[in-house]
């Protein structure tokens, strides 16, 4: 060994003699950005598509995107030379930000699917070739998981894909990212032709005021307490006379509902771009949960005999929430709908039990420590988001004039999407009745 120390020479600032780990740490640093902006824009497509699995999907690969950029980072700060902020430059920015201006959502994501994230597998592939598989062997090992994560990405996406193929706008994207020659300048670099508009510079993003189901009835909320009308009759969910099989359909139903809060949780990630990345982080689990909670109840039903074709889909808490400011959104979520579901859900769980449905009970336990999870979230986010938006008040006043706020919202803003399928043909709880004696 002969270091500069051992030689007895006084160290000197060795920024040529660490060229090599700077060099790539940039890279590294580069990825965590794209793959952050990736999750703070995609998301922001998940109210617009109307496909419930591609929903559920775009959720699962925000989730695993936010973990490649978490080990990222974690892995930049060994080296030195990563950065202590979690910034994206603007050049990434910029992209991303194109890319949900999109028209049609579909269009958007075949941006993402087919332009942005292709050229990030190219950069991961390039990272593998630039650097020294002994030196940097910590960082190979995860990009190479990170590629067989992309590469499974894009497969699991193509079926989704294949209807719409809009060529002017992968075209328009390849071109904006040909100024940077590749997420890495990996490639040559080409200035952007006379004439190219950038979408975003004209149009601000707005999330749309009513969300997509696709061809799913919706309604305006499945709560109620009319068994010829609801799906969810409230007063029979406490009753302890009604039939155990009867409070499982309609727990599942309540879960298959939080695709609610799959679409207005979707929208938190757009409105906190200045966010620490811990919290886009835990707002990206959160998701991931919301997403699997509702497909708990998409898959369960069918199995339990009920039409999914029946079940209007409740629009109300979205079209009330996208009205509320960021922090009011997130409050209510946390404080007010997740904190306040534990009693039903507790006694709901009770129930169930008594039917021997393993698969049910497991269900629902994850998803109380899901939630239970989310409230803690909730308390560590709240503040923070109140801070981006300038709310100086204390937590529990803000939460306070949230509900208040909701409330008036509700008057306004709910109750406004009549139901698609009438009494006769849409699942009703007296239906329920009806299903729970054969399932
Ligand atoms: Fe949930
Ligand atoms: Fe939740």
């Amino acid at each position: 060994m002969s270091t500069s120390a051992s030689l007895g020479q006084k160290p000197t600032r060795g920024t040529g003699r660490m060229a090599a780990v700077r060099e790539l740490v940039q890279m590294l640093r580069m990825l965590f950005e794209v793959e952050r902006e990736f999750v703070r824009t995609v998301s922001a497509l998940i109210p617009r598509v109307g496909n419930i699995e591609l929903k559920y999907l775009v959720c699962q690969h925000i989730w695993e995107s936010v973990s490649h950029a978490r080990f990222l980072r974690e892995r930049g700060g060994e080296l030195s030379g990563f950065g202590k902020d979690d910034a994206v430059r603007e050049s990434y920015r910029s992209i991303f930000e194109e890319a949900i201006r999109a028209e049609d959502p579909m269009i958007g994501l075949n941006g993402f699917y087919k332009v942005l994230k292709p050229a990030l597998l190219d950069a991961y592939r390039h990272y593998l070739e630039a650097t020294h598989h002994l030196a940097d062997w910590p960082s190979r090992k995860l990009v190479e998981e990170f590629i067989v994560d992309e590469e499974r990405h894009l497969r699991e996406m193509d079926p989704y894909l294949s209807q719409t193929n809009d060529q002017d706008w992968k075209q328009h994207l390849s071109t904006a990212l040909d100024e940077l020659g590749g997420w890495l300048g990996e490639r040559e670099q080409k200035l952007l032709p006379e004439g190219f508009v950038w979408n975003r510079e004209e149009l601000p993003y707005r999330h749309p005021d009513v969300c997509n189901r696709g061809e799913y009835p919706v309604c305006s909320s499945v709560f109620g307490n009319d068994q010829e009308s609801d799906p969810i009759v409230r007063e029979w969910l406490e009753d302890p006379k009604t039939d155990a099989r009867v409070v499982r359909l309609m727990i599942f139903i309540w879960l298959m509902m939080e695709l609610d809060a799959v679409d207005y949780l979707s929208t938190m990630f757009y409105d906190t771009a200045e966010a620490p990345f811990d919290l886009h982080y835990d707002l990206a689990r959160h998701l991931w949960d919301e997403s699997r909670h509702s497909a708990f109840g998409y898959r369960q039903l069918p199995k339990l005999k009920v039409d999914l074709g029946t079940l209007e889909h409740s629009l109300d808490l979205y079209n009330i929430l996208i009205q509320m400011s960021p922090p009011e959104r997130y409050a209510m979520m946390t404080m007010e709908f997740e904190a306040g579901s534990f009693a039903t859900k507790a006694h709901v769980m009770d129930r169930v039990r008594e039917l021997s449905d393993f698969e049910a009970d497991t269900l629902l336990a994850f998803d109380r420590n899901d939630e239970q999870q989310h409230v803690r979230f909730g308390h560590r986010w709240l503040p923070e988001i109140m801070r981006l938006f300038g709310e100086t008040g204390s937590v529990k006043e803000f939460v306070e004039s949230s509900r208040e706020r909701f409330k008036a919202l509700e008057r306004e803003f709910g109750g406004k999407t009549p139901h698609s399928l009438n009494p006769e043909i849409r699942l009703t709880g007296k239906k329920l009745l009806a299903i729970a004696k054969v399932a």
